[in-house]
C-alpha cells in the first residue's frame, strides 16, 4: 500500500531572542504574567530589512531538501502555509521557489491561509498529492514573521507577547514500507466566530461583516468613495491593522476542540492514546498543551512543549517542534506520532503518522 512519509524535516529559528522583560520595556506587562498564563519565556524575532517570512522558510526547506537527500529542482510540488506572507500576493510559495532557485516550471506552488492550522492541512493536502501519484517531493512548509504586524503598545499585549517567529519544513514521499508514513489526517471548520480571532484590515470586506461584530466599527470610508477602501486613513490612524483576539474565547474551544480531533485520527487507524509514542502540538499556549495533556492522560515524554523558547509561530509551531523532537531523539523511526492544531477560523485538525 502507497504511504506518505516524511523524508526530511527542517527548522529555522533567526537569532534575536527577546525575552518577556524586553516587551516590559514597551508596553504593561510582565515576565510573571506572561509566565503564568502563557508558559512562555522568550521568542525569536527576524532581523528587519533582511529577513521575511520567505527567507527564513527558504533556511527550513534547505535544511529538508537536504535531509531528503533530494536536491531543490526534484521538489514537484511548494505547500506553503503562514498568515504573515511577505506581500498580499503573490503568495509565498512561488517566492520560496525562487528563493530555492527553482527554475523549472513544471512544478505547482500554493498558499494555505489556514493560520496556527495551516501546516496540519498542509500534510493532509501534501499526502492526497503523494498518495494519488500526482507528485513524488512535495515540500510542506510553514512561515511566519510576526514580529513585523504586531501591537507594541499595551493594547495590543494579549496578542504581541504571545507571538514569535520562526519555520519549518518537509519533504514528503512515497514509501512502500508498511510500517511507515501518514496514517490518517482529520480537518475541521467552523467559521460561526471568525473574527473572534482575526486580522481584519486592510481588507476587501468594506465593512460588511460589521454585522458579525458584537460593536459596530467605522473605517472611515467616505460616502462618495468607489476605490481606495482597502485600508482607510482612519485605520492607519487608529491603529486598526493590528491582529484582534477574545483570548479566553478562543482557550475555551481549543482545549475542547484539541482532544476531540486528536482521539478521532487515532480511533480511525485502530489506535490510543497509550499507544501515542509522541504528541506533537501547535504551540498555542502552554497551558492549552498541559490541559490537552491531563484531559488525554498522557505523561509528560509523550507531549512535545517548546513554546517556552519560541512563542507561538502559527502554522511554524508544529513543523518546529517535530523538527526539534527528532533532533532531540525523542521521535525514533517506527514511533506512533501525531500533530494537532487548533486556530483562527476557527480550524482545527490532526495528523496520525508512524516516524
Ligand atoms: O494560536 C492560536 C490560538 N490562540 C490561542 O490558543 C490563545 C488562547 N488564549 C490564551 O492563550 C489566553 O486567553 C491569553 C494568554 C491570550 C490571555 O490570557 P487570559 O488569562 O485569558 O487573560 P485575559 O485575556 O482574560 O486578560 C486578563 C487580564 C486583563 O486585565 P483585566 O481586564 O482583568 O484588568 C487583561 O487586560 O490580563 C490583562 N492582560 C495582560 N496583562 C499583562 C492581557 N494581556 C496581558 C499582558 N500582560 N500581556
Amino acid at each position: 500500500m502507497l504511504r506518505t512519509k516524511i523524508a526530511g524535516i527542517g527548522k529555522y529559528l533567526p537569532d534575536t531572542i527577546v525575552k518577556n522583560d524586553d516587551l516590559q520595556s514597551v508596553m504593561e506587562t510582565s515576565d510573571e504574567w506572561i509566565q503564568e498564563r502563557t508558559g512562555i519565556q522568550e521568542r525569536r524575532y527576524g532581523t528587519k530589512h533582511q529577513e521575511t517570512t520567505t527567507t527564513m522558510a527558504a533556511h527550513a526547506a534547505r535544511t529538508a531538501i537536504e535531509r531528503a537527500g533530494i536536491t531543490p529542482e526534484d521538489i514537484d510540488f511548494i505547500l506553503f502555509a503562514t498568515l504573515s506572507p511577505d506581500y498580499y500576493f503573490p503568495g509565498c510559495g512561488v517566492l520560496l521557489q525562487r528563493e530555492l532557485g527553482i527554475t523549472k516550471t513544471t512544478i505547482g506552488a500554493m498558499d494555505i491561509r489556514n493560520q496556527c492550522t495551516g501546516f496540519v492541512y498542509g500534510l493532509a493536502t501534501g499526502d492526497q498529492f503523494i498518495r494519488s501519484g500526482m507528485y513524488k517531493n512535495v515540500l510542506v512548509v510553514g512561515a511566519e514573521m510576526h514580529s513585523m504586524g504586531l501591537d507594541y503598545s499595551t493594547r495590543g499585549r494579549n496578542v504581541t507577547v504571545i507571538f514569535g517567529d520562526g519555520a519549518g519544513a518537509v519533504v514528503l514521499q512515497p514509501t512502500g514500507e508498511a510500517d511507515q508514513g501518514i496514517l490518517c489526517s482529520k480537518l475541521h471548520s467552523d467559521g460561526t466566530h471568525a473574527e473572534k480571532l482575526a486580522f481584519i484590515n486592510p481588507g476587501a470586506h468594506g465593512g460588511y461583516h460589521n454585522r458579525y461584530l458584537d460593536e459596530p466599527v467605522e473605517y472611515g470610508y467616505g460616502k462618495e468613495t468607489y476605490g481606495g477602501i482597502f485600508l482607510t486613513e482612519k485605520m492607519v490612524e487608529e491603529g486598526m491593522t493590528y491582529p484582534y483576539m477574545d483570548g479566553p474565547f478562543v482557550f475555551k474551544l481549543a482545549v475542547q476542540k484539541f482532544p476531540e480531533v486528536i482521539q478521532e485520527v487515532l480511533q480511525e487507524a485502530g489506535e490510543d492514546v497509550a499507544s501515542l509514542d509522541m504528541l506533537v502540538p501547535h504551540q498555542a499556549n502552554l497551558r492549552i498543551s498541559q490541559f490537552v495533556q491531563r484531559i488525554l492522560k498522557l505523561r509528560d515524554d509523550q507531549v512535545w512543549n517548546n513554546i517556552q523558547k519560541y512563542g507561538n509561530t502559527t502554522a511554524a509551531s508544529v513543523p518546529i517542534a517535530l523538527c526539534e523532537a527528532v533532533e532531540n531523539g525523542a521521535i525514533k523511526r517506527g514511533d506512533l506520532v501525531c500533530l494537532a492544531a487548533f486556530g483562527s477560523g476557527f480550524t482545527w485538525g490532526a495528523n496520525l503518522l508512524r516516524w
